[in-house]
């Protein structure tokens, strides 16, 4: 291939239904359950992949600024995947941007790892299956799988690199759900998402959470499919307080929670008793996704920005898969 070779990317970030929480195989991120989530629109990441055989080296710029440490090095290894997966030995430059803060609570790593994926592919000429690509930003990070495709998204756990890909179960157009997300800490997470992938088999509930995750995948996904939100409501909450009690019961105990986000899932509860169509769910973080019908959204965010403890609203309605800009 000539040198230059460059392209052009965006992912959005997602937000996840079912859970991924801990790994088969760490390595190859292979998951210990299945996962289902929903693209965020507006909230993404646009990166460019250049090749280029005349760089000794593979660089990146994040938001403008010039990684050398941990960020490059992620990067590093997952251009190595990519180089093995295309036979290329070319290095390449990545100019990656976020359209939201980092650190805002909204994870940028499944943004981040599909765009960066499906740029380096484009930039290398090649043309690889929506399928592939999937599987292939698992390797960058888990949760990147569930961005590539649109809208709607299940991931399959599998003993396999190749059986364990994403795929779209709806279009964003299929329920108009909103996620209105209660912005309560900008700080940084002491232990990321990564690390704690690792240690959820040291607690005693990780074993139990997994075994019925195909039970609670299956009622989400067909109260999705219903746009049943009762039920959907019910299995969401329920799905991330379990792996929320894993992350508590770990070695050594992650509580990812803040005081205020109690009081959010509290009032979500009271809400939703009241006719309120609306849910909370959390990541590795304390901020709280609260999802709610596009109807029910205005309501929500009024509510949400009346309460103490939080800094900040944001609200993203369902989003369409990665694609590459030029
Ligand atoms: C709590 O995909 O961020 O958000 O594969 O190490 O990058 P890595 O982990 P990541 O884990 C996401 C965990 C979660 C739940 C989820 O998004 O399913």
């Amino acid at each position: 291939m000539g040198t230059g070779q460059s392209a052009t990317a965006r992912a959005n970030a997602n937000i996840a239904f079912i859970k991924y929480w801990g790994n088969r195989d760490d390595r190859l991120r292979l998951p210990a359950n299945s996962s289902l989530s929903m693209n965020l629109d507006g909230l993404h990441t646009v990166t460019t992949v250049t090749w280029d055989a005349a760089l000794s080296e593979d660089s990146l710029t994040l938001n403008g600024q010039v990684e050398t440490g941990a960020k490059l090095e992620r990067v590093r290894r997952h251009l190595d995947a990519i180089r093995h997966r295309l036979g290329l030995d070319a290095h390449a430059s990545v100019v990656s941007t976020n359209n939201f803060p980092t650190g805002a609570g909204i994870a940028s790593s499944a943004s981040s790892f599909a765009a960066l994926t499906v740029a380096a592919v484009a930039a290398a000429g090649a043309q690889l299956s929506e399928r592939e690509l999937t599987t292939l930003a698992r390797l960058g990070s888990g949760s990147a799988a569930r961005s590539v495709p649109s809208g709607f998204v299940v991931w399959h756990a599998a003993d396999r690199h190749e059986d364990s890909y994403a795929e779209s179960i709806a279009g964003p157009d299929h329920w108009d759900l909103v996620d209105v997300i209660a912005v309560v800490s900008y700080q940084h997470k002491e232990v990321g998402s990564t690390a704690g992938h690792t240690s959820a088999h040291t607690s005693e509930l990780q074993a139990t959470r997994v075994e019925h995750a195909p039970q609670r995948l299956a009622e989400c996904k067909a109260a999705l499919l219903e746009r049943n939100f009762d039920a959907f409501a019910e299995i969401v909450e329920r799905d991330s307080n379990l792996m929320h009690a894993v992350m508590m019961t770990s070695r050594p105990p992650l509580f990812y929670w803040h005081p205020v986000s109690l009081d959010i899932m509290t009032q979500v509860r009271r809400w939703r008793a009241d006719g309120l169509p609306v849910c909370y769910t959390l990541d590795a973080g304390p901020n709280v996704h609260c999802i709610c019908t596009a109807a029910a959204a205005d309501e929500v965010i009024a509510r949400l920005k009346a309460m103490s403890g939080v800094d900040e609203v944001r609200a993203a309605r369902p989003g369409g898969p990665a694609v590459v800009l030029s």
